[in-house]
This record gives C-alpha cells, sequence and structure tokens, in this order.
C-alpha cells in the first residue's frame, strides 16, 4: 500500500510556517518545475508547493530528463530569497533532504556533490535549482526535488544498475506524507538560517561522500579530473589538479575514479 499525498494528508502534520501551507497539487504533470515557474511569476506566495504524483516529463541537471514513476514524490518550492541566499539553496536543498531521510528512515544519506542524495552509493533523489534574477534582485527561486519513495528501480532499465529508493532499502513502503512534512520543515529551519547568515556549510560539507576522491567532472563536454579537496563557502568544489594547480568548480557530474 502507498500513501496519500493529497493537500489534506500533508497539511494536517504540517508544522512549518510558510514553506508547503500553500499547495497546487496535481495527480500528472509534464514537470512541477514549468508549473511552479508560471505560479512564481504569477506572484505566488513564498514557500508555495507544487506537488504531483507523476511526471511525465521530469526534468534533471545538465538538461538530462528526470524519471518520476508513481510511488515517487515530485516537487517544487517556490522561494525569494536575497541574492547571498541564492548559492546556498543546493546546501539548503541538498542537507535538508539528508537529514530528513535520516530522521523518517533511520537511513544514512550522503551527498555526493553538489546536491545528489546517495544511499549505499545508489542515488534516491536529485535536486534542481533554478533561479530567475534582475539585476541584484532575485525575482524567485525554485527548488525541485525528485526522491524515489516506494518504486522499485529494478522496474525501470534506465535506471535500474545506479539507482535505489526508500522503500528499496528499508524492505517495506515508506509513509510519504510524513517525508514530505519532514523535509518541508528541515528546508524552512535551514533556509531561515541561511537568512540569518548563519552557516549551514559545516554539516552540508560534512555529509558530502565525494572529498577526498579521486574524480572526473564533466560541465558540458569540459572535463577536469584530480582529487576533489574541499568545497568553499559557497559550496563550489575545490580541485586539485595533478600539476598542483587548484581548479574551483561551480557545477558539472561527478565521476569518481578509482
Ligand atoms: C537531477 O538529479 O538531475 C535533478 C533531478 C530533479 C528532479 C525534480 S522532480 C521535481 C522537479 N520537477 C522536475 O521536472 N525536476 C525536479
Amino acid at each position: 500500500m502507498d500513501s496519500d499525498i493529497s493537500p489534506t494528508s500533508i497539511l494536517q502534520d504540517l508544522t512549518t510556517t510558510f514553506i508547503g501551507r500553500h499547495i497546487l497539487y496535481h495527480h500528472t504533470v509534464p514537470s512541477t518545475m514549468e508549473m511552479a515557474k508560471e505560479a512564481a511569476g504569477r506572484g505566488a506566495h513564498e514557500g508555495t508547493i507544487v506537488l504531483a504524483e507523476e511526471q511525465t516529463a521530469g526534468r534533471g541537471r545538465l538538461g538530462r530528463s528526470w524519471l518520476s514513476p508513481q510511488g515517487g514524490i515530485s516537487l517544487s518550492i517556490i522561494l525569494r530569497p536575497n541574492i547571498k541566499q541564492l548559492p546556498q539553496l543546493i546546501m539548503v536543498a541538498s542537507l535538508a533532504t539528508s537529514r530528513s531521510i535520516e530522521k523518517t528512515c533511520g537511513l544514512k544519506a550522503d551527498i555526493k556533490w553538489p546536491n545528489d542524495i546517495l544511499i549505499r552509493g545508489r542515488k534516491v533523489c536529485g535536486i534542481l535549482v533554478e533561479s530567475a534574477i534582475r539585476g541584484q534582485t532575485v525575482d524567485w527561486a525554485i527548488i525541485g526535488i525528485g526522491l524515489n519513495v516506494n518504486l522499485n528501480p529494478a522496474d525501470f532499465p534506465d535506471i535500474a544498475a545506479i539507482a535505489t529508493s526508500l522503500s528499496t532499502e528499508l524492505g517495506r513502503n515508506v509513509s510519504r506524507p510524513d517525508i514530505i512534512t519532514s523535509l518541508l520543515s528541515e528546508i524552512e529551519l535551514l533556509y531561515l538560517a541561511s537568512h540569518q547568515g548563519e552557516p549551514i556549510h559545516k554539516e552540508w560539507r560534512s555529509r558530502l561522500e565525494t572529498l577526498g576522491k579521486k574524480v572526473r567532472i564533466d560541465y558540458r563536454g569540459l572535463i577536469e579530473e584530480g582529487q576533489a579537496e574541499d568545497v568553499d563557502d559557497d559550496g563550489s568544489l575545490l580541485l586539485r589538479r595533478s600539476d598542483n594547480s587548484l581548479a574551483v568548480i561551480t557545477a558539472g557530474e561527478v565521476t569518481i575514479l578509482k
């Protein structure tokens, strides 16, 4: 049995003050990112979420697609951060997701730089942050979260070898409202902390599985290789090349090299 993620089931246990207080719920949509963008453009309240059972054209980072079958969580959150907070949103989202998986399921959830969530080396969640900026003003930012909850990745050949789900890891289904309400609370806490200028970087860094490893980074065909040495305060990866020079990497797909 899977759980109901209608607005009523979310709102009855939600403890946040603004994140998730307005819910745009759909059974099937092309992408919650597109719906959230439209709602943000129409002036939706900060914290409004778009939630769907299933996406038919889910989007991933770097132009990839994101498979979003029923049983998962497809969620986009509309925020109106200041410009200084913007680089922190990746940390807010990935740290919140890692924390809420641990709290609700008791599973260790690592962060693969910059914002994939892995359980035992397999991807359980992908995060996408998009924004619209005019000068120094952020019109809106949207955090998109796709979480494999009650589904079996083995049923989907495209992701079978690299993905996992919470139900696969636990051997039982998980309450999606519990995960969603926990996730929204953690996001609100960390988002407010980032607004106050409080450091969230340290805990995010401590959950990164990538540091200390030899990696290849592919950013739209541009390849860098080296040792993932550290991250800076904005979340950029500091990569030590074999000639000892340091590259500051802001985006890309990481492959761990043996
Ligand atoms: C990635 O790992 O490449 C990021 C995947 C992000 C997927 C989520 S699901 C909810 C939201 N809607 C989308 O179309 N994408 C994001």
